[in-house]
């Protein structure tokens, strides 16, 4: 009795990861990267573009129990509350925001209300209960349109294409700034630049809610035969094949990411304390040589026709990745291939379940 009141008392005081957003795409990888590593973790997420399904498949892959709280992170009473049941916080990891930047050209004001009401709200909360680790869900998109590529931290911060990549810009500054305001909070912004792929498991991958907006998922779903076609958004870009560029990285590299981030603030690793890092490849691949890399691996043919540019889309964009390889002692690991392969068998495996 007295034995099973102590493991009862050293698990209240065992420290935890916060995850918001953790059964999102990124957030579901990075939970079992977490896990994995013998991390006590507990999400936070309101299921506004994402699936409950998600903690089931994390829960099988890792066989490990994970704590969840269906929490939209703008409900400021209820954050408050949840901080006040969920004592033993160590490190947040704030994935949860809107990510579709069309949308966000058509409804900005829905965007600045979540992503930013939900970050001062977390990082309110943060400093009342004395949690001093923060590491930040950024993107490429504050580069803009970039001068120079590959695209440095040091890079200009160009004014964002869209109120989506605005959000982005803003919430680095408001946590820069809170890092300037108090000596104890420590930060860390990670930009990603195309996250793409799923789990090996293929237990879990992305799931657009809807018509996909991005590249892969709308890939995988006409293979797949739920979309007639897919559009290439112009082949009339200043670039080899005519298709916009970008630095395509398997999701899988980028959570891994979050747990060296996590561990840098955890042991006093950084140098400063805010600190900015880019997570790709450093490598550009067009959309057509994306679209050959998926039929190669799946031997499928994709039936595509190139269309007008969408608006808003910047030509070409890659990352230099010596800073976060030698700060962070962290690579990609897996190839263009890998990331088509396993968003595929992802596909297959949702699609055989349905
Ligand atoms: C953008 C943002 C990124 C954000 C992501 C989230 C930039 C530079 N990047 O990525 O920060 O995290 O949205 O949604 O702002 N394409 C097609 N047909 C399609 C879909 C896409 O040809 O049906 C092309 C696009 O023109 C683009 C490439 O595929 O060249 C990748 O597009 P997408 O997957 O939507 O990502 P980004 O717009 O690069």
């Amino acid at each position: 009795m007295h034995n099973f009141d102590n493991i009862n008392n050293l698990k209240k005081m065992q420290k935890k990861i916060l995850i918001t957003g953790g059964t999102g795409y990124i957030g579901s990888h990075t939970t079992i990267e977490f896990l994995e590593k013998g991390y006590q973790v507990v999400i936070i997420d309101n299921l506004s573009n994402s699936k409950i399904e998600a903690l089931e498949g994390i829960i099988e892959i890792t066989g490990k129990k994970v704590d969840f709280f269906q929490l939209d992170l703008t409900d400021k009473e209820h954050v408050a509350e949840f901080f006040e049941i969920n004592k033993n916080i160590e490190a947040i990891i704030h994935f949860a925001a809107y990510k579709a930047v069309g949308q966000s050209v058509e409804n900005p004001l829905m965007y600045y209300q979540n992503n930013l009401f939900s970050l001062i709200n977390l990082l309110e909360a943060a400093q009342e209960n004395n949690i001093s680790n923060f590491v930040f869900s950024s993107s490429c998109t504050v580069y803009g349109e970039p001068d120079e590529l590959p695209v440095k931290e040091t890079s200009a911060i160009k004014k964002a294409t869209s109120p989506y990549g605005n959000t982005k810009q803003i919430s680095e500054d408001i946590i820069n700034d809170l890092v300037n305001s108090n000596p104890n909070f420590k930060a860390i912004a990670l930009r990603y630049f195309n996250p793409v792929g799923a789990h090996s498991s293929a237990k879990i991958g992305e799931l657009p809610l809807g018509i996909p907006n991005n590249l892969v998922p709308f890939i995988t779903q006409t293979a797949i035969g739920i979309r007639e076609e897919l559009k290439v958004f112009g082949d009339d870009y200043n670039t080899p094949d005519g298709t916009c560029i970008r630095d395509y990285i398997h999701v899988v590299d980028l959570a891994k990411a979050h747990v060296i981030a996590a561990e840098r603030l955890l042991k006093s690793k950084n140098k400063t304390n805010f600190e900015v890092f880019n997570l790709g490849t450093g490598k550009g691949n067009s959309v057509l040589e994306v679209i050959k890399s998926f039929e190669k691996v799946t031997k499928t043919k994709l039936n595509f026709k190139i269309t007008e540019r969408r608006k808003g889309d910047v030509v070409a964009v890659f990352s230099h990745t010596d800073f976060a390889n030698e700060e962070l002692g962290w690579i990609a690991e897996k190839n263009l291939d890998d990331m088509m392969l396993s968003a595929w068998n992802w596909e297959l495996n949702l699609r055989n379940r349905q």
